[in-house]
């Protein structure tokens, strides 16, 4: 079987065996069925803070994430802020995006900090990491790392958005010296070191004060095809002892792919030979997941399983979703692995990468690797991802949308001066109405969904969503996973009176509807209002929609 694993060792792209039946459009047949839907919000059953680094996000040096997507240089005819894009900024100013995971992905551990300092005229060009599986079209900046964005403008492009930088360090190919150095470079204070001297010649005198560190990624595959039990001594080896110049660090280690009990079990196990203690050096495991195999059983290679971006029947949207689905099995397993060892909870869960993964040829910009086009489908699958993580506010302490710009998930896309915000991009900035607030434990009960996968019955839930308390504001995210079904919904908060309301609604005729940069609103937000007639609120959800509802409460 090829995995993802082998497929990014063997630098492997294909195009995929599957074949699809694509229907252009589908049309709704947006027939409520009245009164069969509830939702309670359970004001007095708190779940936790839902941390705001739980809507975090992902940009990686592969493809057109960075050059053309991020940085576009000072000297470029694109708006731009000291070479970063202008227009990006901008609007992940409304997203309050919390924190961004640089330099990687596999890249990281390919990756020597020191190439992507000092006066950006005499820094090395390097082969990227994916170089080998870049396509015939992309740029050379792809596939040889001009270095023209390294730490300093990384931590400046945070600062610009009011972003925690979230830096991964290499564990494969540097020694765990250059990792000490690189927090030194970063968070020794001004005049300290040579390091911090050579920080504030670059025009940073202040620290960064980084606080977030992965020791690695995918440590288990492309980040040095370790075992769990020989990562846990390089995880000790670069964690002890590492200055902190009076800022805290949060130190992530490389975590399971997917469900591999093996890898959290193994990890912790060796960690725990040392003593208990050894676990008060790891802040969190990064746990991956991509929902990537829509073959509906038939296969699980990395290459055919895959789906497309754009060609997708009815089936294909409930089996994106359904694959999505296992996120919150996923968390609850290495929760409850991870309980084993301490069972305290000191040690959260980090999913800093997530999202779907299809099959190339759906690339905006031709060139860019791992690039897809998002759709309505990616948006209500991003909706249901982040209600599981506001469902789990204290396992999952931080999380990364794979990935920010360009790549994958992507919120956004940028070529040149193009640009547009994707159908995820505006889930982002809905769902960040939640952050910091109260979880609250909220029971969805609607019809499910039922449908044929290849002439066998199959099901999906009806409804789901989640919601938090901010003083006297409710904020109700729902997903309608029904391609054809709007859903008449009774709403009750108990333990509270709703005064007004109002919904911010994502959907479309059309499942497949997208945004591109000669068509960037073909998706977007709608306002309404929300009448508050009876002490019982009637909502009516429409097909595949994501939702979001603000009550004010009595
Ligand atoms: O996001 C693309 C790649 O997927 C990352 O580099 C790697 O960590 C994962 O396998």
């Amino acid at each position: 079987m090829l995995g993802r694993r082998q497929f990014i060792r063997t630098a492997v792209l294909g195009t995929g065996a599957l074949v699809l039946s694509g229907k252009s459009s589908f049309a709704h047949a947006a027939e409520p069925s009245p009164g069969d839907s509830q939702i309670d919000v359970l004001i007095n059953e708190p779940l936790g803070t839902i941390s705001p680094n739980i809507y975090g996000h992902f940009a990686e040096n592969l493809g057109g994430v960075i050059y053309d997507g991020i940085w576009v240089g000072p000297d470029s005819a694109v708006p731009n802020i000291e070479g970063i894009r202008k227009q990006l900024v901008e609007q992940m100013r409304k997203i309050k995006a919390p924190a961004v995971r640089f330099p990687g992905g596999c890249f990281a551990d390919s990756y020597d900090w020191r190439d992507g300092i000092g006066p950006r005229d005499k820094r090395p060009r390097r082969t990227n990491f994916w170089a080998d599986t870049a396509p015939a079209a992309a740029p050379a900046s792809h596939k040889y790392d001009p270095n023209q964005f390294g730490t300093n403008e990384f931590v400046h492009f945070c600062q610009l958005i009011g972003s925690q930088p979230y830096l991964a360090a290499n564990v494969r190919s540097l020694p765990a010296e250059r990792f000490y150095r690189w927090v030194e470079y970063c968070n020794s204070p001004a005049g300290s070191t040579t390091l911090a001297d050579e920080r504030a010649a670059a025009g940073y005198a202040q620290p960064f004060n980084v606080r977030f560190w992965g020791v690695g990624n995918e440590s288990w595959g492309c980040g040095g095809e370790f075992t769990p039990q020989e990562y846990a001594v390089e995880f000790r080896r670069y964690t002890t002892w590492v200055p902190r110049y009076g800022q805290e660090l949060s130190f992530i280690a490389s975590g399971p792919n997917d469900d591999n009990w093996d890898w959290t079990r193994g990890f912790l196990e060796e960690m725990v030979r040392k003593g208990p203690g050894a676990l008060r050096a790891v802040y969190g495991l990064a746990l991956h997941y991509y929902a990537w195999n829509l073959s509906r059983g038939r296969t699980r290679n990395w290459i055919a399983g895959k789906g497309d971006a754009l060609q997708f029947d009815v089936v294909d949207w409930y089996e994106l979703l359904r694959q999505g689905d296992v996120m919150e099995s996923l968390i609850n397993g290495h929760w409850q692995v991870m309980s084993e060892f301490d069972p305290e909870h000191a040690l959260k869960l980090v999913v800093d990468e997530w999202g779907p993964w299809y099959k190339p040829g759906s690339e905006l910009t031709p060139g860019d690797q791992l690039e897809q086009l998002p759709t309505l489908r990616d948006a209500v699958f991003s909706g249901m991802t982040l209600d599981i993580f506001n469902r789990h506010p204290e396992k999952v302490a931080l999380a990364a949308c794979a990935q920010l710009i360009n790549c994958l998930n992507s919120l956004y896309l940028a070529h040149e001066d193009n640009f547009c915000v994707t159908p995820v991009g505006h889930v982002f900035e809905m769902y960040a109405a939640h952050q910091g607030g109260q979880a609250l434990r909220t029971v969805f009960l609607a019809p499910q969904v039922r449908y044929q996968r290849d002439g066998q019955p199959a099901t999906f839930w009806g409804l789901q969503g989640s919601a938090s308390l901010h003083d006297r504001s409710l904020v109700l995210t729902v997903v309608n996973p029904h391609v054809s079904e709007a859903r008449e919904t009774r709403i009750q908060v108990q333990g509270a009176g709703v005064k007004s309301g109002s919904a911010t609604i994502l959907t479309s005729h059309d499942i497949h509807a997208h945004n591109t940069f000669a068509n960037p609103e073909a998706v977007k937000p709608q306002e309404a209002n929300v009448e508050i007639a009876a002490p019982v609120l009637t909502y009516t959800f429409p097909p595949a929609s994501v939702t979001r509802l603000t009550l004010a409460l009595g």
